[in-house]
């Protein structure tokens, strides 16, 4: 069937809306490019657990950020089939409810709010553990096929540092995926420390939601052979 030919009303819509995009695109993309990771954002535990309370981070929860989420989910997925996986700076759960989609042998998450970690608990899905812990000072003894550093890394006192000892868990063949938000503040500083570790590049892509004009980048790396 034909749609039917577009009214007026419906192409102002479609301006305004491209319009809002371009101005969202041209902002972030310049405060992405220039700013540096402020301090300001990086909360302490209990600021975070006021958040999750309020239920400030359900927004990760809507259609809109689906589509980030399925990609570090197939990076996952094909890089290691029923992989054991460690999501550092797990939040609520969003992740870990969507993994139980996939099918996954064990999965650790940590993260410094409590309430998130009370919240992705709560949600009680089998082969999950979590931990309330501070990234910047974590360790284990344990290896995992997947780490995953999934809108995480701009909160952490030293990004690079963080993403070597991250590669240093993971098993012979694990991988690490790093998601940023483009949009956040600093994101662009975030990946040229990632870049400045040797790591195995296996693929990489941005995912755009063109109904908030957010954009994601996502890449998958094998452990670097330093
Ligand atoms: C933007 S949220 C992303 C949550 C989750 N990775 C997701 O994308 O669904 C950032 C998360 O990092 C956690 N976080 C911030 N600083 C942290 C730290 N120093 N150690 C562990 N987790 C931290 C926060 O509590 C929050 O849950």
């Amino acid at each position: 069937m034909t749609p039917p030919p577009p009214t007026p009303a419906h192409t102002w819509d479609k301006v305004l809306r491209s319009a809002r995009r371009a101005r969202s695109h041209l902002y972030w993309g310049l405060k992405s490019r220039f700013a540096s990771v402020p301090d300001g954002i990086r909360l302490n535990s209990s600021q975070w657990d006021a958040e999750y309370a309020a239920g400030d981070w359900e927004r990760l929860d809507a259609i809109t950020e689906v589509a980030h989420y399925m990609v570090i989910l197939g990076f996952l997925d094909y890089a290691v089939p029923r992989p054991k996986v460690l999501d550092i700076g797990c939040g609520h759960g969003r992740l870990t409810r969507l993994l139980a989609l996939f099918g996954f042998a064990d999965y650790l998450g940590i993260d410094i709010s409590a309430e998130a970690v009370r919240q992705a608990q709560s949600l009680a899905i089998p082969k999950t553990r979590f931990e309330v812990a501070d990234m910047n000072h974590w360790d284990t003894t344990e290896r995992f096929d997947v780490v995953v550093l999934n809108e995480s890394l701009y909160y952490s006192e030293n990004p690079r540092d963080l993403f070597e000892r991250a590669a240093s868990w993971l098993t012979g063949e694990g991988v690490v995926i790093v998601s940023t938000f483009r949009q956040s503040p600093g994101s662009r500083r975030i990946w040229s420390q990632v870049d400045a570790v040797p790591t195995k590049p296996l693929a990489a892509c941005s995912v755009t939601d063109d109904a908030t004009g957010h954009t994601w980048d996502v890449r998958v790396m094998r452990r670097p052979t330093w």
